[in-house]
């Protein structure tokens, strides 16, 4: 009797061949331009102790009050996936140390994240970040730099269709301001028991809350950005003066609450056109009381994620991800045994000098195998036969185009460079 098959979890996001190729090419280039500007890698644990994203991500958030994957381990602890990465980052920087040394403290990091979201095109209960954190220092330049290196990410990726939406939640004075007012404002709405209980522990997320009759009660309160203290408007400007000098549009948006407890001062998001509901493709900000609240020091921090799996949907809709991007240069068929042998030592020179190379094995017919290399979509392709290696030359293709020239195979590396 044949065994029922088991399907993944509902809602994950997962990328097998041929896909996983454009999946990688997309991680790879949003997170390149961090490490060019001297980030280094942090890897953290997918599991942590509950109470880091209570404290850290605020309990009036739905991440923490709804969507986490919490649960009790074996030695009765409450452990839970880590829905975002920044708590994760502080824990870690504080147990090791690393604000005691050079600051500020430059890293990133990719991986999976995990909120029991309802899952729909583009929201997951699995998916992908890659996200950099920027801790001890609150220069506004720096506030820039972070947001110029998401944005030169989703540039080497090729999106043009995209927005960035820019606002200051400003400093602790500017927020205390703004919340006498925005209770006084909140107090005269008709509230429902749990809006009002989320209300009470962040007022600010009611400008997060998409049902339409909240928005509409929602218009006419008052925004924190008019009550920037002389600091906060200060620095909002410095960094707005420094995106323009960059060349980095940007549209201001006072209304943005990100759906994270921790943020301060700057905080962006990176929407895309194409998206449809979940168009969030990035998002970041300041936040500088979280390493405090974690058992730190006060120092702030900056930073960002990108949600990799909404790139990939975003460059898709774009077309502007092609299978050029990670397909091979070079497919070589081989003839026959001794054929095989040196279409190995062939590959593994070219791939030393940097080139991607697949080689046919299997001994296919060469009709079979030319079929191969085509769905492979490697740009050349060379057949390699007794003729070819007693000659030393081979008749190098390209496939997109049909044509071929001959090519000493001492001289490959330096025709495929052509
Ligand atoms: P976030 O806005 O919650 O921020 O998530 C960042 C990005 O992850 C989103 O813009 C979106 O592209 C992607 N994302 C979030 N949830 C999902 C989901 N369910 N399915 C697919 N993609 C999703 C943070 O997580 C902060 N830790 C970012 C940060 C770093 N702020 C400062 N430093």
């Amino acid at each position: 009797m044949s065994q029922q098959k088991i399907a993944a979890p509902k809602g994950v996001s997962e990328y097998t061949p041929p896909r996983s190729s454009a999946f990688e090419h997309v991680r790879n280039c949003l997170i390149a331009p961090a490490s060019k500007a001297g980030y280094q890698l942090i890897e953290l644990p997918v599991f942590e102790d509950t109470e880091l994203f209570k404290r850290g991500v605020g309990e009036s958030t739905d991440v923490v009050s709804k969507e986490m994957y919490t649960f009790e381990d074996r030695g009765g602890r409450s452990i839970t996936l880590r829905p975002e990465g920044t708590a994760g980052v502080m824990r870690s920087v504080i147990e090791h140390g690393l604000d005691r040394g050079q600051l500020p403290v430059k890293v990133w990091y990719s991986g999976q994240f995990f909120r029991a979201e309802r899952p729909q095109a583009g929201r997951y209960r699995q998916f992908y970040q890659v996200g950099i954190e920027a801790i001890g220092l609150d220069d506004p330049a720096i506030d820039a730099e972070v947001i110029a290196i998401a944005d030169a990410g989703f540039k080497a990726l090729g999106l043009k269709q995209y927005r960035l939406e820019l606002t200051s939640l400003g400093d602790a004075q500017s927020r205390s301001a703004h919340k006498v007012d925005l209770l006084k404002f909140i107090a005269t709405l008709q509230l429902d028991e749990a809006t009002a209980a989320r209300a009470a522990i962040n007022p600010l997320r009611l400008f997060d809350d998409k049902r339409e009759e909240m928005k509409k009660a929602m218009a006419d309160a008052p925004l924190l950005i008019n009550y920037l203290s002389d600091a906060s408007r200060e620095h909002f400007a410095t960094v707005t003066k420094y995106l323009d000098a960059l060349g980095i549009s940007y549209q201001l948006n006072p209304r943005m609450v990100r759906g994270l407890d921790y943020y301060t001062g700057t905080t962006f998001e990176f929407v895309h056109d194409l998206l449809g509901a979940q168009s969030g493709i990035g998002g970041g900000g300041r936040y500088d009381g979280l390493m405090e609240q974690l058992g730190g020091q006060s120092l702030s921090g900056i930073g960002f994620g990108l949600g990799v799996d909404r790139a990939l949907l975003a460059a898709e809709a774009e077309g502007v991800i092609g299978q050029e991007a990670f397909a091979s240069d070079l497919f070589i068929i081989p003839l026959g045994d001794v054929a095989k042998l040196q279409a190995l030592t062939i590959a593994s020179e070219l791939r030393v000098k940097g080139k991607r190379v697949e080689v046919a094995f299997g001994d296919r017919a060469l009709k079979g195998a030319m079929k191969g290399a085509d769905k492979s979509g490697a740009t050349y392709v060379i057949v390699l036969g007794e003729s070819e290696m007693s000659s030393g030359t081979v008749e190098l293709k390209e496939m997109k185009s049909g044509a071929s020239t001959s090519v000493k195979i001492v001289s490959l590396f330096e025709a495929l460079n052509k």
